[in-house]
């Protein structure tokens, strides 16, 4: 079956230390890092691009960077990202006209190809993109920002996902924490991001070490 992986969220670190916190990160066990792409259009706020991107990949060569492109436009930025060293591109449905095409061009750009849906969107219109996603990501709060309340509301969409696709890659993002984490696992979720839980606790690796021991028992 999948395998539990524990992803945090950068957002709420501090973004002037980024190569430090993130490999503070790693060091207490995160098995991948969720860097937080905003344009301000898609979401109304504002985070860090590509060039951000690329400097944290030459501080930190060896981790598996996901990008959570929360753009209005996530065709723009693949190539940039590629190079830059993202091995995850995870994008929204929702402005997307051809959700196969830019899944494809993702692909040729050597990147994994996640597709994220929002509170508001049905799990039925990611439906039809499961074959090509190699993960899917149900968002548990409205994406822009961190802190927010997790939505357990959510939950039916991630147990429908797991009952149909078995060996999926599921992740939240979202209010998730060592309170939250119980739903997110019993519904089916394997891989979890976690911004201020993770970030903010006194013991990250005590946190992250909860986390997956709940998702994999
Ligand atoms: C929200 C972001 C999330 C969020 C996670 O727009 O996509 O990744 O920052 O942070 P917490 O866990 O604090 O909700
Ligand atoms: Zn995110």
């Amino acid at each position: 079956s999948v395998k539990a992986k524990i992803g945090p969220s950068i957002l709420n670190a501090d973004l002037a230390n980024l190569a430090a916190e993130s490999q503070k990160l790693l060091d207490n066990g995160a098995d991948y890092l969720h860097l937080d792409v905003m344009d301000g259009n898609f979401v109304p706020n504002l985070t860090f691009g590509h060039p951000m991107v690329k400097s944290l990949r030459n501080k930190i060569k060896t981790a598996f960077f996901e990008t959570h492109m929360m753009v209005q436009n996530p065709a723009q930025w693949i190539s940039p990202m590629a190079d830059a060293g993202v091995n995850l591109y995870t994008f929204h449905i929702e402005p997307v006209d051809d959700v196969c095409m830019v899944s494809r061009l993702v692909q040729e750009a050597g990147m994994k190809v996640g597709l994220a849906i929002k509170p508001g969107t049905k799990v039925e219109d990611l439906e039809k993109y499961i074959s090509i996603a190699d993960v899917v990501l149900v968002m548990t709060v409205e994406p822009g920002f961190g802190g927010q309340s997790f939505m357990a509301d959510m939950m039916p969409k991630v147990k429908w996902l797991r009952q149909n696709y078995p060996n999926l890659d599921i992740e939240v993002d979202g209010g998730v924490g060592p309170k939250t984490i119980a739903c997110c696992a019993k519904a089916g979720a394997n891989m979890i991001v976690s911004g201020t839980a993770v970030v903010g606790a006194t013991d990250q690796r005590q946190v992250i070490r909860e986390m997956r021991d709940v998702v994999q028992s």
